[in-house]
């Protein structure tokens, strides 16, 4: 299925390992608004495949939504003869099959649906991690277009379809204002946080193998820096985004890092005893292009902080000479992208304060969604499903990008022991001199 649908009719969406939890708290209730909104109709139907016996009255159970969107939900045990099942329930130009399996049975999965017989106007849905590393992230791909062509499968990045996030190629491309200083001759860097307050909570396993670089920074993070440093595409089409995106991280380089554990962190249920998995990370890399080259671009991520949070802010240089404050004291001017809680856009410009004299201070302009739009922000999810019903890869990461990212990233992935913080608290910087203060945005939104 390559060519992009206007409508979405007639479509087959399969989840496979339907009885789980990502089935039940984000894929059914974002089907259901889809189905509430008008975006799915009755040609199309939802089948749910896993492991467990169920009924069809049994998993319309395990769903919320209207009566008329649970009698388009059915149930069929394993995979074998799913592609008889489907035809049984009707006439489908597109068949979706969600992937909501662990990541290791993703290339096992997908030659099972082709020994089924259901490659043909099949789009399959991956979600992260896509490997472990450069080797593996080759490997999974590699099997996975032995039973499909690449533009069948789309791999989700659920960071990408955030508003907030949408919304950095609108900012960037759609005002004029910006355009001219976008390049390290005006901004001295580009500084990303994304803090959580949640520990590792029931994930060990799978925590304590990847870290927080695989789990945070090689897919969304470095899916951010590529919005925010990409060229101007010369289309919005899926493949000049990602083409874009892929000249950035070809010139990407990792200088260097710093990694933390959570103190207590080792003692977590399923956590190896001795284990030297980063839980917090700060990062400085480079990107060595025209635009940018020589400017550095600071990361701080973690688990168990103080709050939950993700920013993007590009500081300005100083000026080279300011005329108006007696002691140098003015912060340069920011950009602050508020991705959530709260989305928001901020600059923050020096003005004068009233009164006689002639100080300046630092003060803002903000945007916050909240305020600007009635409209709820709408989950992650809603948006991707409805995308890859249409076909529209634009917001789905490509084999090139991934495996991009971790090569990239290679060096990170050394053992070494990382320092410890205590829960709730933020490492000082060890990278970045000048950090953004963050937290005084917090609130603004
Ligand atoms: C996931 C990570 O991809 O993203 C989790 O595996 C992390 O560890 C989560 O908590 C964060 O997503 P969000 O949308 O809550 O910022």
């Amino acid at each position: 299925m390559k060519a992009r649908r206007e409508s979405t009719a007639h479509t087959a969406i399969v989840i496979l390992g339907a009885s789980g939890d990502l089935a039940k708290r984000k894929l059914l209730p974002a089907l259901a608004a889809l189905y509430t909104r008008g975006e799915l109709d009755d040609s199309s139907i939802v089948l749910g495949s896993g492991r467990s016996a169920f009924t069809d009255e049994e998993f319309r159970t395990r769903a919320e939504g209207s009566s008329e969107f649970l009698s388009r939900l059915y149930y069929h045990q394993g995979i074998i003869g799913l592609k008889n099942r489907v035809k049984s329930l009707g006439s489908f130009k597109h068949i979706i099959v969600f992937f909501a399996i662990p990541p290791h049975a993703y290339a096992n999965t997908a030659k099972k649906l082709a020994d089924e017989g259901l490659t043909n106007d099949t789009t399959i849905i991956i979600e992260k991690p896509f490997g472990y590393d450069f080797d593996s992230a080759k490997g999974l791909n590699q099997k996975l277009t032995e039973h499909f062509q690449e533009e069948q499968v789309y791999r989700i990045d659920h960071y990408l379809a955030k508003e907030a996030v949408q919304n950095i190629l609108v900012f960037r491309f759609a005002n004029a204002l910006f355009y001219p200083v976008w390049n390290s001759r005006y901004i001295e860097s580009i500084q990303i946080n994304a803090f959580e307050q949640i520990g590792i909570e029931e994930r060990a396993q799978y925590f304590d193998r990847a870290g927080i670089i695989r789990d945070m920074v090689q897919n969304h993070l470095v899916q951010l820096l590529c919005l925010i440093a990409m060229e101007p595409p010369v289309n919005l089409g899926a493949e000049e985004i990602r083409s874009q995106k892929i000249n950035v991280l070809k010139t990407l380089r990792l200088d260097s890092i710093c990694k933390y554990q959570y103190e207590g962190y080792t003692q977590e249920k399923g956590v190896a005893i001795d284990s030297k998995t980063e839980t917090y990370a700060e990062m400085k890399l480079f990107i060595d292009n025209f635009r940018w080259s020589g400017m550095p671009i600071y990361i701080r991520v973690g688990k168990a902080l103080n709050r939950k949070g993700t920013e993007i802010g590009l500081r300005f240089k100083r000026l080279p000479k300011l005329l108006f404050n007696k002691s140098d004291q003015v912060e340069p001017n920011r950009i602050i992208f508020k991705i959530q809680p709260a989305e928001g856009i901020i600059v923050d410009i020096a003005s004068k304060i009233p009164g006689l004299d002639f100080d300046i201070t630092n003060t803002s302009m903000n945007f916050c969604y909240r305020d600007s739009f009635s409209e709820k922000v709408s989950d992650a999810y809603l948006k991707l499903l409805l995308d890859a019903l249409k076909c529209d890869r634009t917001l789905f990461v490509s084999a090139e990008e991934t495996e991009l990212s971790w090569k990239k990233l290679a060096s990170a992935f050394t053992e070494e022991v990382p320092k410890l913080y205590s829960p709730g608290t933020v490492p000082k910087p060890c990278l970045c001199a000048d950090w953004i203060n963050f937290e005084k945005y917090v609130n603004v939104c």
